[in-house]
Formats: C-alpha cells, structure tokens, sequence
C-alpha cells in the first residue's frame, strides 16, 4: 500500500503574516489527522515556514529545484539549499515550470537526480492539456513524461519517488477531472511502475492534483489507485485543506 500523503502547493502566493496565520490554523486542525502531509513554500518563506513546522509531523518542500549544484547560476536554488533548511520534499516538472520556463523532460530528470542526490523525494508532476485529452492522447503524454524520468533512475531511486497525475485542464480552473478519470490515468500509471518495479509499484505514492477541493476529495481518495493529492489553491485556505487532508485519512 503506497503512503497516504496531501502536499501543498502554495505557487507564488504568501507573506510573513499570512503565513504564519495559516501554518497556525493547519497545524491546529491536523491535530489527530493520520495523514502525512507536506507543505511546499516559496523559496524564501522556507525558513520561516520551517520553523513554524519544526518538531512536529508536518514535513517541507521546496516548489522547484536547479539542475546543477553549485555556482553561477543566477536566481537558482540547489537541492542542497533545499535540505539545508529541512526540506524532505522538492515539487519537480510542474505544469507551470514546464510551460512558463520552457521545462524539457531531460531538463526534469536532471532535476529529480539532483533532488534524489540531496536526499530530497522529488514529486514528479505529469498531465496532459485539454488538446491533448479531446485528441485521445492522454496516457500516451502523461506515460511519455513518466518515462522520461523513470529510464534515467535505478530501481533503488525509482521506488523514492513520488508521482502527481495533474492534468493541465484541472489546474487553478475549479473543473476537477471526474474521479473515475483520474483514476484510469492512475492505474496506467500504476500499470506502468508495474512493469518497471512489480509489486513495489504499489509503494510509489500517486497523487491527484488539479482543483481538489474540501468538496470534491473523499470522492477522488476512494479510487483505488489515488493515494493523496497535490493541492494549490485550496492550501491557502486552512479549513479547506484540513478538511481534505481529513478526507484522505478517513480512506
Ligand atoms: P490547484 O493547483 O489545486 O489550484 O488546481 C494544483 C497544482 O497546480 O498543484
């Protein structure tokens, strides 16, 4: 049974104050969830963030990470710096990174290495756009993408990642995907980790992402192959994502 897991995704958004009002409000309504659950800050607000968390279950992330360690690389952040501040996590090959900054699957592999080199869980982020599901195209993209990453990972790395099936069309637009579509994209995922790792498949937490919300998670948590969620605007409202971290605990 892969680990039950809700990460956060802040995106751009946040402040001293407003932070440490929400931090306050999610760690005081997770008491007593059995969830695992990570928030992925901005950059900058990393250290605070960590300090608000420190000792307590509720782990950090970072929302993207440079492909190379050290150096002239003006505005880049290396998984080192991630780590360095408590980070256990590192969001990787975001929808937004990818069509913003012009993100390359290689370019992607090299960060979830660099990530999986700093002792960092990347959580690798797959989907296709609207275009690309109305043309029947979806597993071809999202398993094209998986792929990418998996062929340059030995078994040992592979069986650390995290997966989050966010389809393009269900990000940031309230239109979530149905969870009976979510979860036939999870199960080609799955089928696909299956092939690579066999019964460890079942390890590699899959995530869902795109629109989740306190309304619509318990029905997306009771597919079989849907393991947590990656959750951007509904993490900014701390009843909203308690609630679906106490979702995904309840399945
Ligand atoms: P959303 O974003 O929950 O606001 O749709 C999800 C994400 O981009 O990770």
């Amino acid at each position: 049974m892969a680990r039950k897991l809700v990460a956060a995704n802040w995106k751009m958004n946040g402040s001293l104050a407003r932070n440490h009002d929400l931090v306050g409000k999610v760690l005081a309504g997770l008491s007593g969830v059995a969830c695992e659950v990570v928030l992925c800050v901005p950059h900058p607000y990393l250290a605070q963030v960590g300090g608000l968390l420190e000792g307590g279950a509720v782990g950090l992330g970072g929302q993207d990470l440079s492909a190379h360690d050290a150096g002239a690389y003006t505005g880049e952040v290396s998984g080192a710096m991630l780590s360095d501040l408590a980070c256990s996590h590192v969001v990787v090959g975001h929808s937004e990174r990818r069509k913003y900054h012009a993100e390359s699957d290689a370019l992607v592999l090299e960060k979830v290495q660099k990530a999986l080199q700093a002792g960092l869980v990347p959580i690798l982020c797959v989907g296709e756009s609207r275009e690309e599901r109305e043309a029947g195209e979806t597993d071809r993209v999202v398993l094209g993408q998986l792929e990418a990453v998996f062929a340059g990972l030995d078994d040992v790395a592979a069986r650390k990642m995290i997966v989050a099936y966010e389809p393009v069309w269900a990000i940031g637009t309230g239109l979530a995907a149905t969870p009976e579509m979510a979860q036939a994209v999870h199960a080609a995922i799955r089928g696909a980790l299956g092939t690579r790792l066999g019964a460890d498949a079942a390890v590699v937490p899959l995530l869902y992402g795109g629109s989740v919300n306190a309304e619509n998670a318990a029905s997306l948590f009771a597919m079989e192959d849907i393991d947590g969620a990656l959750v951007g605007g509904a993490s900014l409202d701390a009843e909203a994502f308690v609630a679906i971290c106490a979702a995904n605990a309840a399945h």
